[in-house]
């Protein structure tokens, strides 16, 4: 089968398209027949050997977390799939791999695709999808009728965290460039403001839940914006937001750092808002399988407008 690989950290032009031995799925494993694979800034960091020390020096690396597709084969012990079922789903960890033609997924990193939407549009929700809506309603207690807003909302996780703010009950504001304002508001903010405008730091602007989506915010520079028992919630992992979240473990304003992890559960929760049309992917371009490292060089704009799409098969 064919997958995109590299064997040394670096820019874009460092990705190679190569035959490999297909995977053979183990226990609690299911093979999928790729159809579309999503891209995120994580297979970019990754790429450039930003995360060394989780990844170490051993190549070639596969690209890719997200991923629509067809169950092809069952390890022993799956009953929860057949093969035909039509799924989705996110790998687990430092590997990725989605980015070829076959990849094989644990039974918790999977659900079966939302019926409504093609294989671009279901690759485009795992990752992000479950951001957004573990850092808002896990980390950030976001409940109905509170405040929050969400800084750089028009990116990969913005436009999943705009929606599920709204599925939550929530009153939206996000952030945005000017050029995106109106995709927000069409998302379901209830206001969405221009970043070179408007930051939502104010002091006293009682945000329940600071979601910095696009992690240039800190906890020091949001607290005061916060309400009394607000909490800030960042995407960025670093030494200073993981001694700030355990500082505020116990006090009234809060600083979380969102991780995000498969599960079934919220990959179901999230394929039936996409069904019921409630939760819809925004999709920035699909680009060909031959073209990956132009669709990595748009994520590393850090402008794209929702999700980078692979179409594979
Ligand atoms: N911790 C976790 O589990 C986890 C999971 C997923 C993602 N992440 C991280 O979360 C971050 C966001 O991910 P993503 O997929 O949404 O990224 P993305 O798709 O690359 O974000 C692009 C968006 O960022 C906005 N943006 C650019 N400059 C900005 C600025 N100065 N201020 C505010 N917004 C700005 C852009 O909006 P405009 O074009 O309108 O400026 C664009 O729409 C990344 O750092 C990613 O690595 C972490």
């Amino acid at each position: 089968m064919r997958a995109i690989v590299y064997d040394r950290y670096g820019s874009p032009e460092v990705l190679e398209s190569r035959l490999l031995p297909s995977p053979q799925p183990g226990p609690g494993e299911v093979l999928l027949s790729v159809r579309a694979a999503a891209l995120n800034p994580k297979d970019s960091l990754i790429r450039k050997g930003k995360f060394r020390r989780m990844t170490g020096d051993r190549f070639p690396r596969q690209l890719g977390f997200d991923v629509a597709g067809v169950v092809h084969a069952l390890g022993p012990g799956v009953t929860r799939f057949r093969p035909g079922d039509e799924v989705f789903g996110m790998k687990h960890g430092w590997a990725g791999g989605t980015v070829a033609e076959e990849v094989c997924l644990s039974l918790d990193e999977l659900a079966l695709k939302p019926k409504r939407l093609s294989f671009e549009e279901a690759a485009a929700v795992p990752l992000a999808g479950l951001t957004a809506l573990q850092a808002l309603r896990d980390e950030g207690r976001l409940t109905t009728g509170q405040r929050v807003i969400l800084h750089g909302a028009s990116g990969g996780v913005g436009v999943f965290a705009t929606q599920v703010a709204r599925l939550l009950g929530a009153q939206v504001t996000t952030t945005s460039s000017a050029r995106n304002v109106a995709l927000c508001l069409q998302l379901g903010a209830h206001e969405a403001w221009d970043y070179t405008e408007k930051t939502g730091l104010a002091k006293g602007s009682n945000w329940d839940v600071f979601f910095d989506v696009f992690g240039n915010r800190g906890f020091g520079e949001v607290r005061g914006a916060l309400s009394s028992k607000g909490t800030y919630v960042s995407t960025v992992p670093s030494v200073t937001i993981a001694v700030q979240h355990l500082a505020t473990h116990l006090t009234s304003k809060r600083a979380r750092l969102v991780v995000v992890k498969p599960n079934p559960v919220d990959l179901e929760l999230l394929a039936k808002w996409c069904d019921e049309g409630k939760l819809k992917p925004v999709l920035d371009r699909v680009f060909p399988f031959t073209e990956v490292a132009e669709a990595q060089a748009l994520i590393e704009t850090r402008r794209a407008r929702g999700k980078v799409i692979i179409r594979v098969g």
